[in-house]
């Protein structure tokens, strides 16, 4: 409500008194920051258990509001950062102009790729980091481990370098070259699992991951795969920033899954504000979630080896919340790749091949709506850069 009257008030400026106007508002919007900025202190020393980023973004929006600025856009616009890390969040929201289909679908992207290690995973990392730093449980000069199809591990080996820590990754032997050169160009050390290593063997990734932990002093594991961090970083900032790109005007939300953080993350926060949005999950054929979401049992046998890097699972990972997420699709690798490909050929958008499955389950639905004659506003999270995949599914001679 406050933030509409700004915006009414900045639409239609006193043009005699403008430049009063202008520092007025600039002189309330640094005092909007610094009384919150007093208030948060004041609170921290009362109760210093209570988390107020949320509701800090929702002022510093209204600030921004008052001086004009776009508020998920200016910072990385015109401001100077004191680090990398500083430049997480934030992504931009781009309507597709070849999956919409006019008068009736309008497909939005929420193009994660512009994270600066080039995924989603930029922004629990930072979290989880920033967690562990505050509990005492990461120490100056201790190691970072993780699991990782690749993506998390390079936000961890950027800001492992960023922050002086180091980084060890364990990733499945499917993890494409780009991913594993970028960790190491940040410094990180690589494990690679053998293709064969099950769910149950001391190889598969996640359990090396573990292994190496218990061996290395100072050290601690991420576990993105259950750390409730995860997801509540996507309820607070992903999910927040896809909210109010669309004013909440949104009926349906493709999100991939692996840790499953991103689409309970989502799920949560857009079921509480709007309970009738439609959560889809796409899910690579082989992947055991389909069959979990289906048939409410874990079973491991129904897991077939595909290509799609970085999405669904042979287990069952804590962190997804099956109870926010309305459908799964099955996709294969063949869909999402020539999907994937499309988009960076007729809209300029390099995405991964997850990004194609989340790509191609969007056109099932706009299509759908379409044929019903239904107004419909699809967002479709693209987790990564198609940069990552250059010598896989891209390459020609594949
Ligand atoms: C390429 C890619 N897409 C999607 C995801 C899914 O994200 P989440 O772990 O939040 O479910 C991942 C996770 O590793 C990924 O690497």
């Amino acid at each position: 409500m406050l933030k509409s009257l700004l915006e009414l008030f900045n639409k239609h400026p006193n043009s005699i008194h403008e430049t009063y106007w202008q520092h007025a508002k600039y002189a309330m919007s640094m005092a909007i920051r610094l009384l919150w900025t007093g208030l948060n202190l004041a609170c921290h020393a009362v109760f210093p258990f209570l988390r107020m980023s949320y509701a800090r973004d929702q002022v510093l929006d209204i600030a921004d509001t008052l001086l004009e600025r776009n508020p998920t856009s200016v910072s990385i616009s015109t401001s100077i950062f004191n680090d990398i890390s500083e430049t997480i969040h934030h992504t931009p929201m781009i309507r597709l102009q070849n999956f919409s289909s006019e008068p009736y679908v309008n497909v939005y992207a929420k193009c994660e790729m512009f994270l600066p290690s080039l995924s989603t995973k930029d922004r629990i990392v930072i979290g989880i980091i920033r967690e562990l730093e505050r509990s005492g449980e990461l120490k100056k000069g201790g190691t970072i481990i993780e699991a990782s199809s690749g993506n998390t591990g390079c936000a961890v080996a950027m800001l492992a370098a960023c922050f002086g820590y180091r980084a060890i990754i364990s990733v499945p032997a499917k993890t494409s070259i780009e991913k594993i050169s970028m960790m190491k160009a940040y410094g990180a050390t690589v494990i690679i699992s053998p293709p064969d290593a099950s769910k149950s063997s001391p190889e598969h990734y996640v359990n090396k991951a573990k292994l190496i932990k218990d061996e290395t002093p100072n050290s601690v594991l991420l576990n993105q795969y259950e750390n409730p961090v995860n997801p509540n970083i996507h309820y607070q900032h992903t999910a927040a920033e896809i909210w109010g790109a669309l004013n909440g005007n949104i009926d349906c939300v493709i999100v991939c899954s692996s840790s499953g953080g991103t689409i309970s993350g989502i799920g949560r926060y857009l079921k509480e504000k709007k309970s009738t949005i439609e959560i889809v999950m796409p899910d690579p054929v082989g992947s055991i979630y389909h069959d979990y979401f289906n048939n409410k049992r874990e079973d491991q046998s129904c897991y077939r080896p595909y290509k799609i890097e970085g999405i669904g699972k042979d287990y069952i990972c804590g962190n997804i919340d099956f109870s926010v997420i309305d459908n799964v699709v099955q996709v294969t690798d063949e869909d999402a790749f020539n999907s994937a490909k499309y988009l960076a050929r007729e809209e300029g958008i390099l995405a991964g091949g997850s990004s194609g499955a989340a790509l191609y389950v969007a056109n099932v639905y706009a299509k759908k709506f379409q044929e019903k004659k239904q107004k419909a506003n699809i967002v479709v999270v693209l987790p990564d850069s198609g940069f990552k995949y250059l010598s896989t599914f891209y390459n020609a001679n594949e």
